[in-house]
């Protein structure tokens, strides 16, 4: 082998190496959404259960429904949508002494998704793309909706005036049972 066909040799060498260098870190870039969208089902995505401060116990009076919106960074991909409502839950204090002292439905109907609102008397829920309707204990008070309004679990934190937390989640619509979304 020549002196010339050895500089050749360590120029393709040298080449390669480089192209591999540059290639690794972006392909890395470019497939790591996807990996963390997987590593993250059941976790803390849009549709997963994690625990959600929404108010405090304070701020809510007993037997008189309040939404609160569930705010949270959104990732799409490669892009994320910071402090995003990505549903919004119905609370209702219940009276002193009552096991639990809240009581959380998501505010998502279970018949096609649409956001479920009080009447105009405040006296039930009702929600407005097929008049599905449930009282406050989320049961349906028509043939509309597939099964009641979806209880979420509720914390109260140990403070003077403690914070309500619920744990956040989306569930199947159409369906009979409440089946959580992955
Ligand atoms: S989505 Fe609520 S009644 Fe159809």
């Amino acid at each position: 082998m020549t002196r010339r066909d050895l500089y050749r040799l360590g120029s393709r060498v040298l080449g390669g190496a480089i192209k591999l260098a540059v290639a690794v870190p972006a392909l890395a870039f470019l497939v790591s959404p996807l990996r963390k969208k997987v590593a993250g089902q059941g976790g803390a995505s849009d549709s997963g259960g994690s625990m959600e401060t929404l108010t405090s116990l304070s701020q809510l009076k007993v037997g008189v429904p309040r939404s609160f919106p569930v705010i949270r960074d959104r990732n799409d991909a490669w892009v994320t949508y910071p402090s995003e409502p990505v549903g919004s839950v119905w609370l209702i204090r219940q009276p002193e002494g009552a096991k639990p002292e809240v009581i959380a439905y998501s505010a998502e109907c279970p018949h096609l998704g649409c956001a479920i609102n009080l009447t105009t008397d405040a006296r039930e829920f009702l929600c407005p793309c097929h008049t599905s309707a449930f009282d406050f204990e989320g049961k349906p008070k028509n043939q509309v909706p597939p099964r009641p309004m979806d209880r979420l679990d509720v914390e109260l934190t140990a403070e003077t005036d403690p914070k309500v937390r619920v744990r956040f989640q989306k569930f199947r619509t159409l369906a009979e049972e409440k089946i959580p979304l992955a």
